[in-house]
């Protein structure tokens, strides 16, 4: 699948993890990249790095929960490139606690980023990817807003409501040729994951099928899939990347 060249993408969230192992991919597959991160140094960092692979790299900084930053991401796009083909909604947090704990700002911020950034991109770039009649939008959703978790119940409302939008929109957009598909990763080997217990990392590899956890580059896989002409027929999908977790 290298079917890319030509093509421009915008990666949010690529500043490291699965957001950082997706740029790579799409660069490697041949698109040129508009890669955003919280601070501009560390969108700068996988910049350079999608510069080594031989593709163009616009590095920005970005706060997805913001509109107005969305809406100036894909104007930044169009002025740097003067096109924009694929949007990949991969930025996301956690503010993990249990209910009876959580507090509002806990809620909020997780719902902010992870549901209303993934909405705010989407309407950024719909307009433009109507006007070309095509277009790629992959979000990053997670098996937790399928199966729930216990102590994470922002993040899997969050992420629940990630595959509920992405449904919405690939309905409404199908029209005009752009498919809109979720990517559900499960336990992947990342800084948010580093940071869980070492006796919840056991649970979770107890409960893979595959006995492993996955690893970045396995997500970009299939994303890589749904941002190809190979996918020209495939829209409102979760494929999962979770090692048979959820099945
Ligand atoms: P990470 O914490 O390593 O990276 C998150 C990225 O999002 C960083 O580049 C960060 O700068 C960016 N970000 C955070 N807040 C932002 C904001 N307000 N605006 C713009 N960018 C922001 O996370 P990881 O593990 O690479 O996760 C990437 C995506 O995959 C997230 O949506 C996450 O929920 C999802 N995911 C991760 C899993 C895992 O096991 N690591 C499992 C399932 C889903």
């Amino acid at each position: 699948m290298s079917d890319l060249q030509g093509r421009v993408a915008v990666v949010t969230g690529a500043s490291r993890g699965i957001g950082r192992a997706i740029a790579l991919r799409l660069a490697q597959d041949g698109a040129d990249l508009v890669v955003t991160a919280t601070t501009l140094k560390s969108a700068r960092k996988v910049a350079a790095e999608v510069g080594k692979l031989g593709r163009k790299a616009l590095p920005l900084a970005v706060n997805v929960a913001d509109f107005s930053e969305t809406d100036g991401l894909v104007k930044a796009t169009l002025g740097e490139f003067s096109r924009l083909d694929i949007l990949v909604n991969n930025a996301g947090i956690t503010k993990d606690n249990l209910l009876i704990r959580m507090n509002q700002e806990q809620w909020d911020d997780v719902i902010e980023v992870n549901l209303k950034g993934t909405f705010n991109c989407i309407r950024a770039a719909t307009k433009t990817f109507m006007k070309q009649r095509q277009g790629k939008i992959v979000n990053i959703t997670s098996v937790v807003g399928i199966m729930g978790n216990a102590g994470q119940a922002n993040y899997c409302a969050s992420k629940a409501g990630v595959i509920g939008l992405t449904k919405s929109v690939a309905r409404e957009l199908a029209p005009r040729n752009i498919q809109v598909n979720a990517v559900a990763p499960g336990f992947i080997a990342t800084d948010m994951t580093d940071a869980l217990p070492e006796e919840v990392k056991e649970g979770l590899n107890t409960a893979i099928p595959l006995a492993r956890i996955g690893q970045p580059d396995e997500v970009a896989a299939a994303v890589a899939f749904l941002v190809s002409g190979a996918s020209d027929y495939v829209t409102g999908q979760v494929i999962n990347v979770d090692g048979g977790m959820v099945m």
